[in-house]
């Protein structure tokens, strides 16, 4: 059974992202078309409207039906997806077509308590959305990617990732196995021109951190050189260049987007 429902707005004409054509060095217009996990807020939202105004086709699929039905009149189509089920994954990349870029960012931050009170299901579904929900949409995708010798995934990471964040040992060890299978799929992908790459943002403004602490946003603020959170805006500059042609030799790679916090 299909747990999907669209939320189709009407689409916009195709404007197209162009790019040189690497024989002869022509104008080539090539029209390309971006699924944004997570798309109805905060970073997944912002990436969704900067890559729409980089001239791509965009859908968005989040979990979250009023959130999607306020932002699905500014995209090519909207979906309810949970990511975590594979086979409605399956069916929502049957239903859109091939897709050119594929950006995750549908996560959630799970458990925040010390690891000794985590119990199963808190555990199970961090891992179950942040990273099998990643695995998914990569799997459904990539076949008509590398089919077409021509694609870009970019999977939202997180710094917690890479140092480990206190009392959130479920969505570190999440972040930090989509940075590895963004390590790996890069690797099996290196030859067939589909480039798969991560970002790792510190704290950033969203809907996200809405609940979280005021002395915990500030103990994440003091470890920032910058000395500020970051932007969605800013995430998706970052995203839009990784989603683009001007991304050659790169690949399985985490980039950082922390105001200077990582040190590596
Ligand atoms: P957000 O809460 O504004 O957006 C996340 C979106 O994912 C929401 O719209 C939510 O409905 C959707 N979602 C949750 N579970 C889903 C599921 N099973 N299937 C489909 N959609 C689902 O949060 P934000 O900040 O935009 O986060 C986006 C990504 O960036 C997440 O992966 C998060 O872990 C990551 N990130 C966020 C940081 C921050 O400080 N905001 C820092 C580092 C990483």
């Amino acid at each position: 059974m299909r747990s999907m429902t669209n939320c189709r707005s009407t689409p916009s004409p195709p404007v197209s992202r162009g790019t040189r054509n690497p024989d002869n060095g022509s104008a080539l217009i090539v029209h390309r078309t971006a699924l944004v996990t997570g798309g109805a807020s905060g970073i997944g939202l912002a990436v969704a409207h900067r890559l729409t105004a980089d001239g791509l086709s965009v859908a968005i699929a989040d979990l979250n039906e009023q959130t999607l039905a306020a932002a699905a009149g500014s995209f090519t189509s909207a979906h309810r997806l949970d990511v975590a089920d594979s086979g409605a994954v399956e069916a929502l990349i049957e239903d859109i077509g091939p897709v050119d870029v594929l950006v995750n960012s549908a996560g959630i931050v799970g458990p925040n308590m010390p690891v000794w009170d985590v119990d199963d299901d808190a555990w199970a579904l961090t891992m179950a959305i942040n990273v099998t929900g990643t695995f998914n949409t990569m799997r459904a995708v990539l076949p008509s990617m590398r089919e077409r010798g021509w694609g870009r995934i970019v999977n939202i990471a997180s710094i917690a990732g890479k140092e480990g964040n206190p009392n959130l040992a479920a969505y570190s060890a999440s972040k930090a196995a989509v940075i590895g299978l963004t390590k790996s799929v890069g690797k099996e992908t290196a030859t067939d021109g589909v480039i798969v790459n991560a970002v790792a943002p510190a704290v950033i403004s969203t809907p996200m951190n809405d609940d979280t602490e005021p002395e915990t946003v500030d103990y994440m603020v003091s470890k920032i050189p910058m000395g500020r959170l970051g932007l969605p805006e800013e995430v998706a500059a970052l995203v839009s260049w990784l989603s683009s042609d001007e991304v050659t030799f790169s690949t399985g790679h985490t980039y950082d987007i922390s105001g200077g916090r990582a040190t590596y």
